[in-house]
């Protein structure tokens, strides 16, 4: 399904951007043969990430069944879906906190399954992580904040790690707060903060687990502005879940949708906004009605009742 020399904007073919089927069932022979001889144009567009025909279960419990995306340098994609539907969880599994139990996670060319822990650990500096309610520590400052990913994973003298950290608050605009406590940031401050101390380390691969969440539609604007122009100064590729429609289809290049443990549609913000599929457009026009369900899987009611009866 990807093509390297097709994929240099978008990670699937224009056709088959909106797609309704599971990406399990798409045929596997647009897939280079394996033997090919790989060019330097191919090494250049390998994607800085890519899944395949991931599962992973919690326990008995499956929540992704066959997931395949592949994000490229330089792109920022969305992830939506509903609650539940595992959107923390494959930022899980790309970041290697958790482990694929069937397909292949790669990262800048490399499996996460087969990697040893400290081979991970390396990779792992490779990546800033913006986790849900990801909050900062409060009995240190905002500098020192943004300092912490630095004296935990370089041996930077101290003017350096000083200037870089400096450079980051300046690119979220925060410069002038690095001596303010956490407490006495707004909600909007604290969330740049984040953003600067997610990408201190200059990542190859940003990963943004609900970003907007909570902020004011001001420093959801902000915040969002900044993921974008953070992904291109670093010349990463960027990943966010959330739920915020209107903002990620302004400025982000490629859009998946997961439902019940698969990719169930996927575009650019184009072809999102001009879809007539169900399910997207549930999503993009917020309807309460649709494909999403609204209800928990659970027995009938009927059953539930004869039993309250009996
Ligand atoms: N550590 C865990 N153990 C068991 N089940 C979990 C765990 N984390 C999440 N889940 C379940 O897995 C499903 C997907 O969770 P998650 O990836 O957090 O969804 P989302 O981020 O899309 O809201 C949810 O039903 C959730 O209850
Ligand atoms: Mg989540």
């Amino acid at each position: 399904m990807i093509v390297p020399s097709m994929c240099a904007g978008h990670p699937q073919p224009m056709n088959q951007a909106i797609s309704n089927e599971p990406t399990a069932n798409e045929s596997p022979s647009s897939e280079p043969p394996s033997n090919e001889p790989i060019s330097s144009e191919s090494i250049s567009n390998e994607p800085v990430v890519r899944l395949e025909q991931v599962r992973f279960a919690y326990g008995e419990r499956e929540i992704l069944r066959g997931v395949d995306f592949a994000v490229h340098r330089g792109q920022l994609v969305a992830i939506m879906g509903g609650s539940g539907s595992g959107k923390t969880t494959l930022l899980r599994l790309i970041g290697g906190q958790l482990h694929a139990n069937a397909g292949k996670v790669t990262v800048a060319g490399q499996d996460l399954g087969a990697l040893s822990t400290s081979a991970l650990y390396a990779l792992r500096r490779r990546m800033g992580m913006l986790f849900q309610f990801g909050a900062l520590f409060t009995d240190m400052s905002v500098f020192d904040n943004v300092a912490f990913p630095l004296r935990e994973h370089t041996d930077l003298p101290f003017e350096l790690i000083r200037d870089l950290v400096l450079m980051k608050l300046h690119a979220v605009g925060l410069r002038g707060a690095a001596a303010l406590m956490p407490s006495e940031l707004s909600g909007g401050m604290a969330r740049r903060v984040a953003l600067a101390r997610a990408v201190a380390l200059d990542p190859l691969l940003v990963l943004y687990d609900e970003p907007f969440a909570g902020l004011d539609p001001i420093s959801l604007g902000v915040t969002g502005q900044l993921i974008r122009q953070l992904n291109d100064a670093l010349g990463a590729a960027s990943i966010m879940v959330t739920h915020d429609v209107r903002v990620s289809l302004e400025l982000v290049d490629y859009v998946y949708f997961v439902s019940d443990g698969v990719i169930v549609a996927r575009g650019t913000p184009e072809e999102i906004r001009a879809s007539d599929d169900p399910f997207v457009h549930q999503f993009v026009h917020a309807e309460a009605h649709g494909p999403v369900p609204f209800h928990y899987p659970a027995p009938p009611l009927a059953s539930l009742l004869d039993e309250v009866a009996a």
